[in-house]
Order: C-alpha cells, then structure tokens, then sequence
C-alpha cells in the first residue's frame, strides 16, 4: 500500500499520507517507525520538540540496512524549536537533528511555531520545551520570523532542507512570509479536524499554492493521551454519529472517514499511532469518495475549538500565541 503524493511549490513530491512521531515514546519509537515503513508508510512527521529523533533515525536506519526502502523512498520531516530561532542557531541544531536522524538532509524542514524564545543551549536541556529554566519561565527572542525564515532559505541553499515551511502561523503571518520570502513555504502545518476547520487558513494556503498539512485530525483523541481537560470534555469524533453514519454508509472505518474528508479535499495528514494492526488502516483512507452531502453535514460540525495552544498545557497566564 503506498500513499498518493502531492507536488509541492518547491517541485518535490510529498506523499500524502504520513506518519505523525508526536507522543510516540522513546521505548517503542524505533520500532514504531520500522513497523509503519513495513507497513508502507514513506512520510514521517518529527520535531526536536518530541524527544525521539535518535530513535526516529534508529527505525530509519534499521530499515534502509534491511533492504526495506532507501533513504531517497522516505519522506522526513522535522520541526524548528522556538529557541533556535535566532539567526546563529538555526543551522547548528538543524545539523544536531540531522545527526540524530542519521541522515544529511531534511525533505522538509518546518519552522513549529510562530515564536522565538530566549536561546537554550542543548548541553542544558534537549529538547528544551517552552519555558527558559524548564519550569515556568518565558524569555522571548528579538528575532523576527523574517529573519528566521532567512535562516531556514539558508538550510536550502546548504542542501540540508529541500523543502521548507511553516507551522501553527495564521493568516497574518502568512501574509507576511508571503512578502519576505525569496523560497516560498512549501507547506503550512496546522491543526484541523471538523472541530477547527479554519476554512479561510486553508483557503489562503490553497490559493497561494502552499500545501495544507492537517494535524490533529481526530481532533480531542490526540490529546486525551495528555490527560488534557478540553480534550477530556469534548465529544470524541470518532464516536460522533455523523461520522459514523458516513463511515457505515461507506464501509469504513470513523478514523478513516476523518483522514479521508482533509485529503479528498486536498490536505496533506499525519496521523499517529502506536498500534501496528491500525497503521495499515489510517494509509489506506484515500481509496474512497465522501459525497457531497457528506462533506456538507462535517462542515456543519465545526466548532473552533482548538486544542493545541499553550493555554491549553500551561497553567501560567503567558504563551497567548494564537491570541
Ligand atoms: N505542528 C504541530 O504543532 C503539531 C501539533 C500536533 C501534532 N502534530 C503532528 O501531527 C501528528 C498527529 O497528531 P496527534 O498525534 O495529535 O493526533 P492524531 O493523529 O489526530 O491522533 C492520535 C490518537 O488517535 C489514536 N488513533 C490513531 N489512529 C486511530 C484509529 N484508526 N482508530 C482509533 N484511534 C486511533 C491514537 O491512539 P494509538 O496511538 O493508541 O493508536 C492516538 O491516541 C503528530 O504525531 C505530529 O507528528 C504537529
């Protein structure tokens, strides 16, 4: 089974369907990401932020020295933390991760939030997480995102991105990247599932010719693993009758009913998990068609409710970056 691509703004093909390493744990990670690529995934969406890029790079490896697939078959993706967005930074913690992926570039290199914290030093705390002492205190960086994004085109011209792009950005930052960038983003990753929908985000993306990844397409399923109380109080949508009622009316599952309403409508997705028996059933989400009363009924669901926000983690009274 292998995943349709989409050709992306910087002429490389992107498979559609990939492989989200959010919340996989360390323990079982390199297996993890050796059973999906068994299993034919080719896409695999990583960041520094989730504390398992060596093991990520152990699966990898183990599959490329086995024959299962060589490293130009895989699609790898990896994120920008906030406090390397000073200009010196970006490129020494690009090549750590690399390292740590055991390969000498990035398919795609995303910058994970539209936010520059106070440098921290990866002899100190790896991966560094939001807050400057680790516990509760934010430093802001000076740096724009314009003068990320001049770092980021830089990792290009060095070779060890082919692709670039952005990540939790609304509208108004797009705007601007639109105007500052000599390499366009390639894609825009962002939270969407019928819960946050965000029709003008994508849009705009859509008509820029910058390709919509959706992450989060289960919506609060995602974020029960966290213990998270909107999460916990929200209707899982995989129980919601709409979505089962469609997924009956098609013979398919109510997770593939979800990851097949944002590639029918030409989303990229990156669903998780840690189950073998259910990567095979996530990829295999595109060879069907919702109708168009179907996709009415999921447009009517949306709630604009967004789960992956700072506020949402963090007690404190700071971090109001979708504000
Ligand atoms: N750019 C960003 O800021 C950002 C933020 C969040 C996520 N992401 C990326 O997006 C990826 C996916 O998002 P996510 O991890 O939040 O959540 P998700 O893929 O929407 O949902 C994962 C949850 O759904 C369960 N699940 C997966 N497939 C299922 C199925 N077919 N039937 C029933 N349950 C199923 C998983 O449980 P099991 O593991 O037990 O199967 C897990 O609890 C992340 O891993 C990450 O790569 C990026």
């Amino acid at each position: 089974m292998a995943s349709p691509t989409i050709k992306l703004n910087s002429g490389y093909e992107m498979p559609q369907v990939g492989f989200g390493l959010w919340k996989v744990d360390n323990a079982v990670c390199a297996d993890t990401v050796y059973n999906a690529i068994k299993a034919g995934y080719r896409l695999f969406d990583g960041a520094c932020d989730y504390g398992n890029e060596k093991e990520c790079g152990e699966g990898v490896a183990r599959a490329i020295k086995e024959g299962l697939v060589k490293r130009e078959d895989l699609f790898i993706v990896s994120k920008l933390w906030q406090t390397f967005h000073d200009v010196d930074k970006v490129e020494p913690i690009t090549r750590r991760q690399l390292a740590d992926w055991q390969i000498d570039y990035f398919d795609l290199f995303l910058i994970h939030f539209p936010a520059a914290l106070e440098y921290v030093d990866p002899s100190v705390r790896y991966p560094p997480g939001w807050f400057y002492d680790g516990e509760s205190e934010v430093r802001w960086s000076k740096t724009t995102l314009q003068q990320t994004w001049g770092a980021m085109e830089k990792l290009v011209d060095a070779g060890l991105a082919r692709s670039i792009g952005i990540s939790n950005y609304q509208a108004q930052s797009v705007y601007e990247a639109l105007i500052y960038s000599r390499i366009r983003p390639a894609t825009l990753q962002i939270e969407h599932h019928p819960y946050l929908q965000q029709p003008d985000l994508v849009n705009l993306a859509q008509k820029e010719g910058i390709t919509v990844t959706a992450y989060s397409s289960f919506g609060p399923t995602g974020f029960m693993e966290l213990d998270m109380p909107r999460a916990k109080s929200a209707a899982p949508l995989m129980d919601s009758p709409v979505i089962k009622e469609i997924a009956s009316k098609h013979g398919k599952t109510p997770a593939q009913v979800l990851l097949r309403w944002a590639t029918q409508r030409g989303l990229a997705v990156i669903p998780k998990t840690n189950r073998p028996e259910i990567m095979a059933q996530n990829l295999d989400s595109v060879n069907f068609n919702l109708d168009s009363g179907d996709l009415a009924k999921i447009a009517d669901m949306d709630l604009n409710i967004r789960f992956n926000k700072p506020t949402n983690y963090f007690s404190a009274d700071k971090l109001y970056l979708f504000g």
